[in-house]
């Protein structure tokens, strides 16, 4: 009873979780200014007087949101308003004396887009209104005032004074004294500015886990509690070869379509997991177990065909629903020599780049990884990870990103600054990047979880800083179900689905602000 209260609150406490978004600074010294209107200032602060428009094109993930730090520095009574533009959605609002920061509301999808504010003058209605009605009431005065003055074409007076005015005989004033005029010094047209002190684009990281069928149905938590946190998912297991073609030419995508269908019908993305794999493989694939005798089972052609077969029915079979997939799937030592895998032995190095055209050409529009782990923080195998891209971009190959698997020792140590170089590497070879599996294995004990946490904060970090990562996948999300086993504690919702400092620790880096 009472653990179902506790539930319930940690429910409603989740669900209060605000939609995860990063802030990403737009840098002043990027923005174009119109001429004349807008001035930069030596601290780097731009002062915008009415008309000013600044702008830039800037890169971001998926845009949820502007902001703008600003001051007004003139006294003048005049309304300021700031157009903001994020690629192409505008909104509008005030900037009074007290104005500080400056919010707007605006999408955009991922990509190079088009950053603007600009600063108007609008008509101040109420003033207006306010000088109409004075101006309507004067009218009316004087045309009262004459009125009572003058009598009708029956010798009676007009209006509410015609009473009076009758019994009063009318009596000129004789000549109308004038008032002396006030003197107003002539007065400066006052200068409105407003002083832009900083920009940023507020971004969506999406924070995606991995999801096993095995415990749909079984579990009422399981299901139940994902949508709340994750905006994605991968299948843990379903999608492997194992699971899609057991038997040669026999494919089944029972438990594959269960967990994608679940998620789509839970708004959820879902990631393809995984084409070309050591593992997990069906036993026609792989036996004999000897690589000796292996490698004289299989003739070339024949293993190439049985590739193009399982690729192109398993990505035909998702496509449309699957966006992205690993294509294959840690290839490389930590040497960086090629996995001496089934594939190698019999076709080569060229089992890669064959795959991914293959992947290509039964779903043109979905993205292709290769995915693999213990090369994210640097190191030989990065370095064979690095040319294998390189060499296949020469070629023409379709390969669009990397995923860092980032299944990390809670010994690692302090990680962003090794995965910094790393990913920039990546992402100067054209590549977008995803952290695709991360856990942690901590051991046994509570005194590991803040170390787990920051972990978990360092890997997001460098994530966050890189702006070709686009996603962040945990592999699985609580610890009563993690392939590390219950005990190595390696997930951020615990075993009885309590967030842990490693939730929130990856909550505050990708999910901070709105
Ligand atoms: C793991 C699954 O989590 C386990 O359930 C399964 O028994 C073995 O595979 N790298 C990968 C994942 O790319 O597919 C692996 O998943 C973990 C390591």
């Amino acid at each position: 009873m009472a653990g179902n209260r506790q539930f319930f609150v940690s429910l409603l406490l989740l669900m209060l979780v605000p939609a995860a978004a990063q802030a990403r600074d737009v840098p002043l010294n990027s923005l174009g200014t119109s001429a004349g209107k807008a001035q930069r200032r030596a601290d780097g602060t731009l002062l915008l007087r009415p008309g000013a428009t600044v702008r830039t094109d800037f890169a971001i993930r998926d845009g949820h949101g502007v902001s703008a730090q600003v001051e007004r520095r003139d006294r003048c009574s005049t309304n300021l308003q700031v157009t903001a533009r994020l690629g192409d959605q505008a909104a509008s609002s005030p900037i009074g004396r007290t104005t500080r920061t400056a919010f707007w509301g605006l999408t955009a999808p991922a990509g190079t887009t088009r950053v603007s504010l600009t600063l108007t003058q609008p008509r101040d209605r109420a003033k207006n209104a306010r000088t109409k009605k004075r101006r309507v009431r004067a009218k009316t005065r004087g045309a009262r005032t004459k009125a009572r003055g003058k009598p009708n074409a029956r010798g009676k007076a007009k209006g509410r004074g015609k009473a009076k005015a009758a019994r009063r005989p009318v009596r000129s004033r004789g000549p109308r004294r004038k008032r002396p005029r006030r003197k107003v010094a002539a007065a400066r047209p006052c200068q409105a500015s407003v002083l832009l002190k900083g920009l940023t684009v507020l971004e969506r990281l999406p924070v995606n886990a991995a999801m096993t069928a095995a415990h749909f149905g079984q579990d009422p938590f399981y299901q139940a509690l994902f949508p709340q946190h994750f905006d994605g998912l991968t299948p843990e297991n379903e999608l492997k070869w194992e699971s899609t073609e057991p038997q040669q030419g026999q494919f089944t995508f029972e438990a594959g379509d269960r967990v994608v269908n679940w998620a789509i019908a839970n708004g959820e993305y879902v990631r393809g997991h995984v084409l070309v794999w050591d593992f997990q493989n069906s036993d026609y694939v792989t036996n004999p177990k000897d690589f000796y005798l292996l490698q004289h089972h299989w003739k070339r052609a024949e293993l190439i065909a049985v590739m193009q077969e399982h690729i192109l029915n398993v990505v035909a079979h998702f496509r449309g629903r699957i966006p992205e997939w690993d294509v294959v799937n840690e290839a490389f030592n930590d040497d960086g020599s090629y996995k001496n895998n089934v594939w190698y032995q019999v076709i080569g190095p060229e089992y890669i780049a064959l795959a991914f055209r293959l992947a290509h050409q039964a779903d043109p529009q979905a993205k292709l990884f290769y995915n693999d782990l213990g090369y994210e923080a640097g190191g030989p195998h990065t370095q064979a990870v690095l040319n294998m891209v390189r060499s296949l971009r020469e070629q023409g190959v379709p390969i669009d990103g990397v995923g860092l698997e980032s299944h990390f020792d809670i010994s690692a140590g302090p990680v962003t600054d090794r995965m910094r170089p790393v990913m920039q590497a990546f992402a100067d070879l054209g590549m977008a990047e995803e952290i695709t599996e991360l856990d942690v294995n901590a051991g046994p004990g509570t005194d590991k979880l803040a170390a787990e946490a920051e972990l978990y904060r360092q890997v997001a970090r460098a994530c966050l800083e890189q702006i070709a990562c686009q996603r962040i996948t945990t592999w699985g999300y609580t610890d009563r179900y993690s392939w590390l086993g219950s005990d190595r504690q390696g997930l951020p919702f615990d075993v009885n689905y309590q967030p842990k400092p490693a939730w929130q620790a990856l909550q505050s880096e990708a999910r901070p602000g709105i």
